[in-house]
């Protein structure tokens, strides 16, 4: 037996298959493997900030499966998730707090406070790295193209601050997203494990823009 206990080996195993299950058909860039590097990218930052490993995991597995797209309404999703925690071998404590990590975790940073706890800001910072860097890049001309977005419109401006219904529907562009939202997100990071990475990736997106610029207008 390792050092995690067995009890929380098998919630882990079995939230897997559980995420793997919900989201298996999933286009919009919440799917199966979106999960599988938060989680990995979770437990990277856990280890290095000293957060609860395994609670960590569970939450990254379970963390999109109650997301509003894929759902009814976002307490649909959220009493989905607490259907499937109940009678899992956890503490109560342990099924609050992981209650609490999802159901905080997507709002934006502006309307509401910091994560509470060390373990949410590990699990919200590893959702967030999967929307910075090279895989992010791919992410938005995928999520573009299944909205019917354009790669790229120098007549449209980004757009400055939008409601969630915008933001879901509105008229944009694969690049304009950038600018919208992805090359806001460093600032947005919560642990210094992840604030290293995100630097990094974040660099990689404006140097990206960068190449495509020039490609546009003909100059590389
Ligand atoms: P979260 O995983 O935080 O719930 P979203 O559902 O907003 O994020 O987005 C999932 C992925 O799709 C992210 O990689 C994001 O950058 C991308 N995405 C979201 N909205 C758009 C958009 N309007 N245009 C292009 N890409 C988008
Ligand atoms: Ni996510």
């Amino acid at each position: 037996m390792n050092s995690m206990g067995n009890a929380k080996e098998q919630v882990i195993a079995a939230a897997e298959q559980f995420a793997r299950s919900e989201l298996e058909q999933d286009s919009t860039g919440h799917d199966w493997w979106h999960v599988y590097r938060v989680v990995k990218m979770a437990e990277r930052l856990a280890e290095e900030e000293g957060a609860d490993i395994a609670l960590c995991k569970i939450a990254a597995l379970l963390h999109d499966v109650a997301d509003e797209k894929l759902n009814p309404s976002k307490e649909a999703g959220l009493q989905k998730v607490s259907d499937w925690l109940h009678g899992k071998p956890l503490i109560e404590e342990e099924q609050d707090h992981i209650m609490e990590i999802i159901a905080t975790m997507s709002y934006s940073a502006g309307k509401n406070p910091p994560m509470r706890t060390l373990e949410g800001q590990v699990v919200q910072d590893a959702d967030r790295l999967d929307a910075i860097g090279a895989i992010a890049i791919a992410r938005v001309f995928l999520y573009a193209g299944w909205k019917g977005d354009p790669i790229h419109d120098p007549m449209l401006q980004p757009r400055e601050s939008m409601t969630m219904e915008e933001y879901r529907h509105g008229k944009s562009t694969a690049i304009n997203h950038f600018y919208e939202k992805l090359l806001k997100l460093k600032d947005k990071l919560n642990t210094n494990a992840a604030k290293r990475m995100g630097g990094e990736r974040h660099r990689y997106m404006e140097d990206y823009l960068e190449q495509f610029k020039h490609e546009w207008e003909g100059e590389l």
